[in-house]
């Protein structure tokens, strides 16, 4: 197998200590692939190419996405169908030389250290797609050609109306006019299109081709640990609408003492919070949504569920445990400062790599937190139950959060958060329960037992 180190490096942490990369990056380190996206306009593409890159950026690896349609619209800002037209000389001029830029970047971006660059075009027939590959071979890039087939009518009515018409390509045009025009556009690349290996000469290529939104797929010759994490995570996918919910233990015994860590019970507060739990997520969700709640295995978790409606399925997952603080468990970060000062120090320094004598990092929380992601994802109505340190890590996948905030990040106790996916972004909606309860927030330095959050953690 190519691209993959013989076993996994160590590096230095920041205290000093050296410790095993963790997986997810020490096999990829030396692997660049190009994810070819192929299909007709209207078909997912440009979303499928940006949770692809969501997904590998939160587990740290280079990811990018060089979207040819941008590098045209310099030269093409609002062209009309016939620009589209395979027998208009100009257009092809201008869509080849836009390829080719996007190409060009894309290959620069592979030399400063990227590891999977996602080419962002219809790539729809076979010649741009043999263009593609050899480039990339030339280059030692592998190509994962990744096709999203579709003839659901209702889908690509609906991806236009919800998509295309607030494209910069039809800015400040009459929806309706601008719609039929989106319409022409795709006549003339059907002319022209051919899905992949459609006349069996391409069965060398390693593709995965989607069909009406993963009811049906293909795999093809998938080379390696990388790609095949890949091709899980986007046959996993769906575009059924459904919110996540996640909210925190009610406030802890020892959440009150400052200290970290542990598998205490609610303080009263708590107590309060997980009653009035019910009520915040029917204001939320409704009484007829059916709802899975996921717990950590941890008292303060599963507590807080307590009472919730019956009929919800509970499910309780060793992954959403909070991050493990090792020979710090159940230390004030007063106590941890003047036991472990370099410690201390480091995770300021570096919070996110930083991992706890014997524990863990948020790094690490990440990393087992993928299979929670992979089966959130597939899932529908979620309400996971969990903690802080977690719950950063969850939140910074939906929203994009980098990794050097994410852990500074405040997520107040007794406060419902309700994250929902859309076509181009996550939106999100909080619904406090009004119960005090003390913050656990810390700043950089400080070893304030409660802290007010700054507005920049918020
Ligand atoms: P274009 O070629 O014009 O750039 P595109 O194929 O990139 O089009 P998108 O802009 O990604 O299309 O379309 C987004 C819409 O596609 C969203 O509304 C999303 O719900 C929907 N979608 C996501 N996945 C799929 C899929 N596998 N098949 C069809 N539609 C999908
Ligand atoms: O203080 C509550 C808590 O959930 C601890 O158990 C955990 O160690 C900590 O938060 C994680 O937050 P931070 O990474 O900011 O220390």
């Amino acid at each position: 197998m190519r691209g993959v180190a013989a076993g996994p490096p160590t590096v230095k942490s920041p205290s000093g200590r050296t410790r095993a990369n963790t997986w997810s990056f020490s096999k990829v380190e030396d692997t660049k692939i190009c994810v070819v996206m192929v299909g007709l306009p209207a078909r997912g593409k440009s979303y499928i190419a940006q949770l692809a890159q969501r997904y590998l950026q939160w587990l740290s690896i280079p990811a990018a996405t060089f979207n040819v349609g941008n590098y045209r619209r310099n030269d093409a800002p609002q062209p009309t169908a016939d620009f589209f037209d395979f027998n208009n000389p100009e257009g092809e001029r201008k869509r080849r030389a836009a390829a080719e830029a996007a190409v060009a970047d894309m290959l620069a971006w592979f030399r400063t250290g990227g590891v999977v660059g996602i080419l962002d075009a219809t790539n729809s027939t076979k010649e741009r797609r043999k263009w593609v590959m050899d480039t990339c071979t030339a280059h030692g890039i592998e190509v994962l050609f990744v096709e999203s087939k579709c003839d659901d009518e209702e889908v690509i009515m609906a991806n236009i109306r919800d998509v295309k018409l607030t494209s910069p390509d039809y800015r400040g045009q009459d929806p309706e006019a601008a719609a039929q025009d989106f319409r022409n556009r795709i006549s003339h690349y059907e002319k022209v299109y051919k899905t992949i290996n459609a006349d069996e000469d391409e069965d060398n290529y390693t593709y995965l081709k989607l069909m009406n939104v993963g009811k049906q797929v293909i795999i093809n010759r998938i080379q390696d640990y990388l790609q095949s994490r890949i091709v899980y995570y986007l046959m996993n996918l769906h575009i059924r609408p459904r919110s996540v919910w996640l909210s925190r233990h009610g406030e802890s015994l020892y959440n009150l003492s400052g200290r970290i860590g542990g598998d205490m019970l609610l303080s009263p507060r708590g107590e309060l919070y997980a009653k009035k739990l019910p009520d915040l997520v029917r204001e939320s969700v409704g009484d007829d949504r059916p709802l899975t709640v996921w717990t950590s295995t941890l008292k303060r978790t599963i507590a807080t569920a307590r009472f919730l409606p019956p009929h919800y399925n509970q499910l309780q997952w060793k992954a959403l445990d909070e991050l493990d603080s090792g020979v710090c468990d159940g230390l004030t970060y007063q106590e941890i400062k003047d036991r472990y000062p370099e410690d201390f120090a480091a995770r300021d320094e570096d919070k996110y790599n930083y991992r706890y004598r014997g524990g863990e990092s948020y790094r690490d929380v990440v990393i087992r937190l993928e299979p929670i992601i992979m089966e959130l994802e597939r899932s529908e109505d979620i309400l996971i139950v969990t903690h802080q340190a977690v719950l950063r890590c969850i939140y910074a996948y939906f929203m994009k959060k980098d990794q050097a905030k994410s852990p500074w990040m405040n997520v107040p106790l007794h406060t419902l958060i309700k994250l929902t996916p859309r076509a181009y972004g996550t939106e999100e909606v909080r619904y406090e329960a009004h119960i005090p309860a003390v913050s656990t927030w810390r700043g950089k330095g400080s070893t304030a037992k409660h802290e007010n959050p700054t507005p920049e953690s918020l």
